[in-house]
């Protein structure tokens, strides 16, 4: 398949639920966690979302597994609709590589390294001599010796495991690779390595990536692009060195000022269909405690605040 390099990858209105049980009460609620998503990202382009826990990060990256099912929108990757159960979309979820949160409790302590990394290309039933043939290449890709294939990951420094799950992640030649919080387990040396490892196997393989991460520093290293997620709404958008030294939304502004250490205070979020912030801004209007302001385009960058809309 030829991919277009514009807008490979394309999420449109994307609305996702779960159900909840209900406090006090039998029976379960419905609560919105994905409201109104829409963002493209280029080939070959690393794309940042980033916000605070609860936001939503995870859950947009399990859309893009299919773990979990929209009830409105959907995800468009090189023109094909990945919720459509054919063989075009079957076939483009499998090839997606996924470095989960938590990398340790991702993977089964029991598993030897080469059945870990191997694992993906097993269940696209390539036969077992090439597999392992395929782990020497990725570990070596990936800064590792080949050593370790029969050891255990609790065998392994952090770092190390990481390397192992980025292996995996790539061993089936994916063109998307997710990428959930690659590095918050680690320390700066070490988060520096992998970063720098993970530009370098864009490079040398021209995946696109979707970094998520609540660390605007690991975003300016390797995106070129953020969203910012608030309670699961996209509320801005823009050139990640825009973004952090001119935010436009107010909640922007404040992750930004957390970022530089200065002092944040508590945030109390509204619920509903107005914009989450409405209690704690400072700029806000009548019509913020009453609607989200739909999203609004400024030279490039998108931002969804009232106080744009004139
Ligand atoms: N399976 C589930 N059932 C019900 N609610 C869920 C489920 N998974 C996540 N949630 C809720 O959905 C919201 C978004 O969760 P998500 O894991 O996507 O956030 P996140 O931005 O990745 O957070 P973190 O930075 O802590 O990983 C949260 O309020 C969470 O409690
Ligand atoms: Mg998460």
């Amino acid at each position: 398949m030829l991919e277009s390099v514009k807008n490979f990858v394309n999420v449109r209105n994307l609305w996702i639920r779960y159900k909840v049980p209900k406090q006090w009460r039998f029976g379960y609620l419905d609560v919105d966690v994905i409201r109104g998503v829409s963002f493209s990202i280029d080939h070959g382009e690393c794309y940042g979302l980033v916000g605070e826990s609860g936001s939503g990060k995870t859950t947009i990256l399990k859309a893009f597994m299919r773990l979990v099912k929209p009830y409105r929108g959907s995800i468009y990757v090189d023109g094909v609709d990945i919720f459509e159960n054919d063989k075009k979309g079957r076939e483009i979820v499998r090839r997606i590589g996924y470095v989960p949160q938590d990398p340790l409790t991702s993977v089964d302590p029991r598993m030897r390294v080469k059945d870990i990394v191997s694992e993906p290309l097993i269940a696209l039933n390539v036969d077992r001599e090439r597999a392992l043939e395929k782990v020497v290449t990725l570990l070596e890709l990936t800064g590792l010796d080949v050593e370790i294939m029969n050891k255990h990951p609790f065998e392994l420094s952090g770092g190390m495991v990481q390397r192992v799950i980025i292996a995996r992640s790539i061993i089936s030649n994916p063109k998307i690779v997710l990428l959930d919080e690659p590095t918050s387990a680690l320390d700066v040396i070490t988060q520096a390595q992998i970063l720098n490892l993970l530009k370098d196997l864009r490079d040398m393989m021209g995946f696109t990536y979707i970094l998520v991460t609540h660390d605007l520093n690991v975003a300016k290293y390797i995106s070129s692009r953020i969203g910012v997620l608030l309670k699961g709404y996209l509320i801005e958008e823009g050139d990640v060195k825009r973004i952090i030294n001119e935010p436009l939304h107010p909640y922007t502004r404040i992750i930004v000022d957390a970022f530089r250490l200065r002092d944040v205070g508590e945030l109390t979020y509204t619920t509903g269909a107005r914009c989450p912030l409405s209690a704690a801004c400072k700029y806000r209007e009548d019509i913020c405690r009453r609607e989200m302001p739909p999203p609004i385009y400024l030279d490039g960058n998108m931002v969804r605040c009232w106080y744009f809309k004139k």
